[in-house]
This record gives structure tokens, C-alpha cells and sequence, in this order.
């Protein structure tokens, strides 16, 4: 018989527990208990409050996970000064955003702008039906939509934004009897998931009625499977554009070794590298996401959702590539980036979360759209800031400069082995191997 393991349990009723013998049973599973339980207590908020706050975000909730959260100062949009806040884990992102936004506010600043801000909801059915009627009786059907949602779309009305749109989509050489309702809408400063859906699924019931009360339909056209009523998290038609440009002559001096003709000539073929190659565009935009996500998890909006929305996005013609483009012209050049940003200002998590809140305020209480051209702004910024080292001296000698301090804490070095491993390892290469090193020689000495 095979030894069973530890963690081979099954656990009944688990999310019925209280918090505290959740995290006994967790804590069981580990080598010692006593401390884990310890350290996840560590990190409880000690104001019991607040703790409640987090645990009612989500589910089965045993501690919190810390994750910094930084500024990024001196970010000029459209001439406004911001202070962005970023909350990421990785080392180096906030600085090689604070410095791209450090080197464009003496080169024009950082401008965006909002091309649209339609998000869509889909009602997805089943039907064996004549679409021609349908589409006879469609006007009548969308009235019957908006009637039946104006107690969720009242509010939204009032504050400029609602249902824009509804569309009949006949996709049944695709799947057997397979139709869509695809509806847009304006969600105004809100990410407006919840407003969307509850449409959607109000429309599926007015369809079923619909259908089933109409004169124009038979016997078998009364019948309708409703598959599923969601938003889409593809929002191409929530689009925002952030750029910046120079005269060339301007970039002199970013690089010791290369001209600013060199410069830009360089960095264009990078991005134009990212054009044609989806493993370099894979890193390339996630280059850009590092920024992108970051002010997105700082003002508590869904960055899943803005990256889903981002790579479906640079796939949209047939292959995946770089968001961000390079022209060259007239002696100027310009770099720029458009991505589809689907974020909120108000209302979930941006409210709830009490640093989300913050955030909002350290920005200035923007709208939904300002919102969207500062998180594009932060994804160009670390994008240029990134493919900036890529082609001249590598990102390796600022990344690990970062990364030592990561190391230096694995080992739980003093502020004064601290110091003297950045002043040793200014100019020799950062490994876990090399700083173990020079901390046992520095701790025996
Ligand atoms: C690392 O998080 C991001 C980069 O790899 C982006 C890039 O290669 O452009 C540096």
C-alpha cells in the first residue's frame, strides 16, 4: 500500500469554519505548525476592523499577502504633474518607470488620449428559429430590453453612460443554432462588470418571454436555450493612446556609446523586433504590463482583465505583436503605445480597498478616462525605460542591483552588511552564489 501524504486529505466544510481553525488545518500541514501559524498571524492587520475589510474581499481567507506598493514621481500627462502610485512585486519596475518619466519631463512629458470607452456584453443562445423574424421584430425586442433594465440602467443614465447599443448576430455556420446578442455600453467612471452583467441577464429572461408570447413565432421558435449572459473582457472599443516624441538631436547622450540617430535607429528595430516575433512581443508587452498592472492593482481594478483585453488585442491581426509602435520622421521621433484599458474609478474594490481609495486621491480623483490614460502612460514609460537598457547596456546591471537587496534579505543581512554589499558589488556581477559569499567572508571576518 502506498504511504499516504500528508496533504492527502479531503476536507469537508472547510469554508464553514471559523478563520482561526481554517488556519489550523493549514498550519497541520506544515513541518512546524507552531510557526506558521505564527507568521500568518504576522500578518493580520491589527486593527480587527480592517482585517474584516480584506477577509471579506474573498473566501477562505487565512492571512494577507503583502505586496509593495511604490510612486513612481514626476509623471507630466498632457502637461499634469502626477505621482503615480504602483503596487508590484518585481524589482526594478518602479524604477525604470520614475526614471522614463524622469528623462520625457525634460522632453515634452508623456500625452494621452481616450479614443472610445465602449464595453461589451454578450447573450449568448441556442435557437431553431427563422432569424429573418427575428430581425422584423427587432426594434420591438431592444425596446422590450431597455423597459426591462431600466431599474438597473436608471443610475447610469443619470451620470451620462447606459446601453449605446444592441446587435443580432447569427453565428450558426459556426456552432448549430448558435446566435448572440452582442449589447455595448457606457459604464461612465465605473468598470460597470456588475451593471453589465445584470443587464445581460434581464435581457435573457425579456428574450425567453419575448419569444414565447409573440405572434410572429411558431411553436418551435418559442423555444430558446439561453447558453450565457457575460460581459466580454475583450474591450477593443475602450481604447486609450499614450506617446511621447523628440527631435532626435534630443537624444544625444542617452547612451556614452551611441548617437541619438544611433539611439533611435536601434530602439525602432527593437520594437519593430516585437512587430514580427511573438516570443520577443511576449516580452516585450509584458514589459509594458509591469507598468500597465501595477497602477492597476494600486487603484484596486482588475488587471486580468486588462491584460486578457491587452493580448487579445496585440493578436488582433492574425498574430501576436508589440502594443507599442516606433516612427521615425522628419528628424522627430515618436514612440507610442494604444491598448484597450478597461478600469473604474469608482465604486468595488476602489472604493472598498482602503489604498485603493488612497490611490485615487494621490492621483487627484481621476475619471474613469484619466485613469486609463495614466495606467497606458506608466506601460509606455517602463517600456521605454526597458528596451532603453535592452539596447544599450543590458538590463542586467540595474535589475541586479535590486535583486542584491532581495538577496541580501534572504540572508537576513544587518543594515551594515547592506551597506557594504552595495559598495562591493558596484562593480562586480550580483549572484545568490557571489552575495552568499561575501556575506560568510564579511560575517567570519
Ligand atoms: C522584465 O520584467 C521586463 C522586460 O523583460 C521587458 C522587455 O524585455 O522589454 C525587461
Amino acid at each position: 500500500m502506498p504511504r499516504r501524504r500528508k496533504r492527502d486529505i479531503i476536507i469537508k466544510g472547510f469554508s464553514k469554519l471559523l478563520k482561526e481553525d481554517k488556519l489550523k488545518i493549514v498550519a497541520e500541514l506544515m513541518d512546524n505548525s507552531v510557526e506558521a501559524i505564527d507568521l500568518m498571524k504576522s500578518f493580520w492587520h491589527p486593527d480587527k476592523h480592517k482585517q474584516r475589510i480584506f477577509d471579506e474581499f474573498s473566501e477562505n481567507t487565512i492571512s494577507n499577502f503583502y505586496i509593495p506598493y511604490g510612486v513612481s514621481p514626476n509623471v507630466s500627462i498632457n502637461g499634469k504633474m502626477y505621482l503615480v502610485p504602483m503596487v508590484i512585486e518585481e524589482s526594478s519596475v518602479v524604477a525604470a518607470a520614475s526614471s522614463g518619466a524622469k528623462w520625457w519631463l525634460n522632453h515634452g512629458g508623456f500625452h494621452a488620449e481616450v479614443i472610445d470607452v465602449t464595453k461589451i456584453g454578450q447573450l449568448h443562445f441556442s435557437w431553431k428559429g427563422d432569424v429573418k423574424k427575428l430581425r422584423k421584430v427587432w426594434d420591438e425586442l431592444t425596446r422590450n430590453f431597455r423597459t426591462a433594465t431600466a431599474h438597473i440602467t436608471e443610475n447610469m443614465e443619470k451620470r451620462g453612460g447606459g446601453i449605446t447599443g444592441f446587435e443580432l448576430l447569427d453565428l450558426t455556420d459556426k456552432i448549430e443554432n448558435y446566435y448572440q446578442i452582442r449589447v455595448s455600453f457606457n459604464t461612465k467612471d465605473s468598470m460597470g462588470a456588475n451593471f453589465i452583467n445584470s443587464c445581460l441577464e434581464e435581457f435573457g429572461q425579456t428574450l425567453k418571454t419575448f419569444l414565447n408570447i409573440h405572434p410572429s413565432f411558431n411553436k418551435e421558435e418559442k423555444e430558446v436555450t439561453i447558453i450565457m449572459a457575460i460581459l466580454s473582457n475583450y474591450t477593443p472599443g475602450c481604447l486609450v493612446r499614450s506617446w511621447v516624441e523628440c527631435d532626435i538631436e534630443e537624444l544625444n547622450g542617452l547612451d556614452d556609446e551611441l548617437t541619438g540617430e544611433q539611439f533611435a535607429e536601434k530602439f525602432k528595430t527593437a520594437v519593430e523586433i516585437a512587430e514580427v516575433d511573438p516570443y520577443r512581443a511576449t516580452t516585450h508587452n509584458k514589459g509594458i504590463f509591469n507598468g500597465v498592472d501595477a497602477v492597476a492593482i494600486a487603484t484596486g481594478n482588475d488587471f486580468r482583465a486588462i491584460e486578457a483585453a491587452g493580448h487579445t488585442y496585440a493578436s488582433k491581426d492574425g498574430q501576436y505583436k508589440s502594443l507599442s509602435h516606433v516612427e521615425i520622421k522628419d528628424g522627430r521621433f515618436k514612440f507610442y503605445l494604444e491598448l484597450p484599458l478597461a478600469v473604474g474609478t469608482v465604486g468595488g474594490l476602489t472604493s472598498l480597498h482602503p489604498l485603493a481609495r488612497q490611490s485615487m486621491e494621490l492621483l487627484g480623483k481621476p475619471t474613469a478616462e484619466e485613469l486609463m490614460m495614466i495606467a497606458a502612460t506608466m506601460g509606455l514609460a517602463n517600456n521605454f525605460s526597458a528596451v532603453r537598457s535592452l539596447v544599450t547596456k543590458g538590463i542586467q546591471r540595474g535589475h541586479m542591483k535590486m535583486h542584491l537587496m532581495n538577496i541580501l534579505n534572504h540572508f537576513q543581512a544587518t543594515d551594515q552588511e547592506k551597506e557594504l554589499a552595495v559598495e562591493y558589488f558596484s562593480d562586480k556581477v550580483v549572484s545568490f552564489a557571489s552575495v552568499s559569499n561575501f556575506l560568510q567572508e564579511t560575517r567570519s571576518s
